[in-house]
């Protein structure tokens, strides 16, 4: 069971609608994929049309005590399944605070056997919870948006992390880009300088992924060969391909 985050510590950069379509690409791949809504906001269980309620309550889940089983649900999706956030998600930073590293990784040791990827949705902060999330996983997909205040954040998140013992590789890749600015396309351009592990499917702005809000679905489910749904498929095939080589 390999595990990726989709994480910044900057918001609205485009974090959950790449969870959500890059667990849907995976599970339209073959994978057995598990979506793990972490933000309390809980966009990624609304878009796929589930319940923000975690059975049992987050402590229990925190603990390991909670029986997985009827926490997680299905989705439309074969082979995508959701372990869904609620408004006690919000609890998740104290409930992690002083616990050992990589508790998310073990909190999912019961069903390791039954996906091949887990994704987690993040909020966009720097707390115990993302911590946790840092410990946890394989490598941490960035979304950034081709602009000035998007690539410093980057950089603060390099800087927070090259202070932690454990490594933890990340591979930013371009979100909401919009070629027909001057800006977006220089700022394309440094990237693979300043950062040799970001991937180079770029997701352009299109209105198709905000109307996954009114279709409570990923792209490729209503719009399949749209220019976004098929930017995604090429950044799930890039994922993959490093995923292979692990
Ligand atoms: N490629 C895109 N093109 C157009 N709109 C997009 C794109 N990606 C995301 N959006 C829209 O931008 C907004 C923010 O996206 P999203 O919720 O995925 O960001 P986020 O990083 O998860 O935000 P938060 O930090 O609040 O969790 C949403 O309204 C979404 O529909
Ligand atoms: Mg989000």
């Amino acid at each position: 069971m390999q595990m990726l985050a989709l994480y910044s510590i900057k918001g609205g950069v485009g974090k959950t609608a790449s969870a959500v379509n890059l667990a849907a690409e995976a599970a339209l791949a073959g994978k057995r994929v598990l979506l793990w809504d972490l933000d309390p906001q809980a966009a990624t269980t609304f878009y796929l049309k589930s319940k923000a309620k975690v059975r049992g309550g987050i402590d229990k889940l925190v603990k390991g005590k909670a029986t997985l089983d009827k926490v997680i649900r299905a989705t439309e999706i074969e082979r995508l399944d959701l372990l869904p956030a609620s408004f006690g998600s919000r609890e998740m930073d104290r409930l992690l605070e002083g616990r050992k590293p990589s508790r998310l990784r073990k909190i999912l040791k019961p069903i390791n056997d039954d996906y091949d990827l887990v994704l987690l949705d993040c909020p966009p902060n720097l707390s115990a919870l993302s911590d946790q999330v840092f410990s946890s996983i394989d490598a941490l997909l960035v979304p950034v948006v081709p602009s000035t205040l998007s690539m410093r954040t980057l950089t603060l998140l390099r800087e927070h992390l090259d202070g932690q013992d454990q490594p933890c590789p990340v591979w930013p890749f371009a979100t909401l880009v919009d070629r027909r600015k001057r800006l977006h396309r220089d700022t394309l351009e440094t990237l693979p300088e300043q950062w040799p592990l970001r991937l180079s499917a770029t997701i352009p702005y299109a209105s198709v992924i905000e109307r996954m809000g009114v279709e409570q679905a990923p792209v490729a489910s209503f719009a399949r060969r749209t220019r976004a749904a098929q930017a995604y498929t090429a950044l799930w095939e890039e994922v993959a391909g490093r995923l292979g080589n692990a």
